[in-house]
């Protein structure tokens, strides 16, 4: 095709998508539509050279930044709460579960496998809190559910996560544990801290453009998940914590803020939080 014109580039460049492409059906739609809406979005701005070659050079220094630590593209979606939207499309509420909010990029694989009841702290700080974190797991119906999977990690009271900070022990903060029998889970760790997300490089040339804060709100990081089940991610908020109306990800839902309550005399803790969470069948997950 020759002589595209401002109209019609955008029919002519989704008329050339190949029947044979090494594409999935899914995949197709989701080109076909990003290529529409990329062409609208610069019809829309009348985008210039100079800017298309800004983004360009932007994206370019994005890629440059991501290592095995830092993920930089999952930072510029959550600054523009591309994944808080996403993960809403992907887990829609639709009854009594328990809402999923962002994974954000400092979970790790394999963390340490914890008995019931053990603490993830594995190095104290100065004028740290510890914290007695327990609640029940129970399905749709109210009935408890045994054997889900735990996975929690979260920030020092430094503020940084272990893996961003050579003064902490490997995983430290970071566990695996499982629901008994009555599906109830429990822990032992420390209050977590608000925390700016890594605002230098990408990231941080976005924050500012916008004029936008670093800051998250204290926050515990949560996977629950056993065949059978949708795979809840999820964080649960203290609610005493500042930023919960500011949030700089947008991720703070009113059902996952949590009460921190000092602890009663038959706890080793200064804190204690009573958290349940409902999870929804697998099956109905795939029918929604
Ligand atoms: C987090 O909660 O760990 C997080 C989420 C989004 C961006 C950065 C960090
Ligand atoms: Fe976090």
């Amino acid at each position: 095709m020759r002589n595209v014109t401002i109209d019609s580039v955008t029919d002519v460049v989704i008329g050339s998508l190949g029947k044979n492409g090494e594409i999935s059906d899914r995949g197709r739609e989701v080109l076909t539509a990003l290529i529409r809406h990329l062409h609208d979005f610069c019809r829309d701005v009348n985008l210039q050279h100079d800017e298309f070659l800004f983004a360009c050079d932007f994206l370019a220094r994005a890629g440059q930044t991501c290592d095995d630590k830092r993920q930089e593209f999952i930072l510029l979606g959550d600054i523009l709460g591309v994944e808080v939207l996403v993960d809403m499309l992907t887990n829609r509420i639709d009854g009594v579960e328990s809402e999923s909010t962002v994974l954000g990029p400092f979970y790790r694989e394999n963390p340490p496998v914890l008995p019931k009841g053990a603490s993830t702290a594995q190095k104290q700080f100065d004028g740290e809190e510890t914290v007695y974190f327990e609640g029940h797991i129970r399905d749709v119906n109210g009935a408890p559910i045994e054997g889900v999977t735990v996975d929690v990690w979260e920030d020092a009271p430094n503020g940084l996560y272990e893996n961003h900070d050579p003064e902490q022990p490997d995983y430290n903060l970071r566990g695996r544990f499982e629901s008994d029998k009555d599906g109830h889970y429990a822990f032992r760790a420390v209050r977590p801290v608000p925390y700016p997300i890594p605002d230098n490089e990408t990231a941080g040339e976005l924050l500012r453009a916008m004029g936008h804060h670093p800051n998250r709100p204290g926050h515990i990081h949560f996977i629950l998940s056993k065949d059978g089940y949708r795979t809840l991610v999820s964080q649960v908020y203290d609610s005493d914590s500042e930023w919960l109306e500011n949030d700089s990800v947008f991720a703070v839902k009113e059902s996952l803020i949590g009460k921190f309550e000092a602890a009663g005399d038959d706890l080793d803790t200064d804190l204690h939080v009573q958290f349940d969470f409902v999870l929804k069948g697998a099956d109905k997950a795939i029918a929604a």
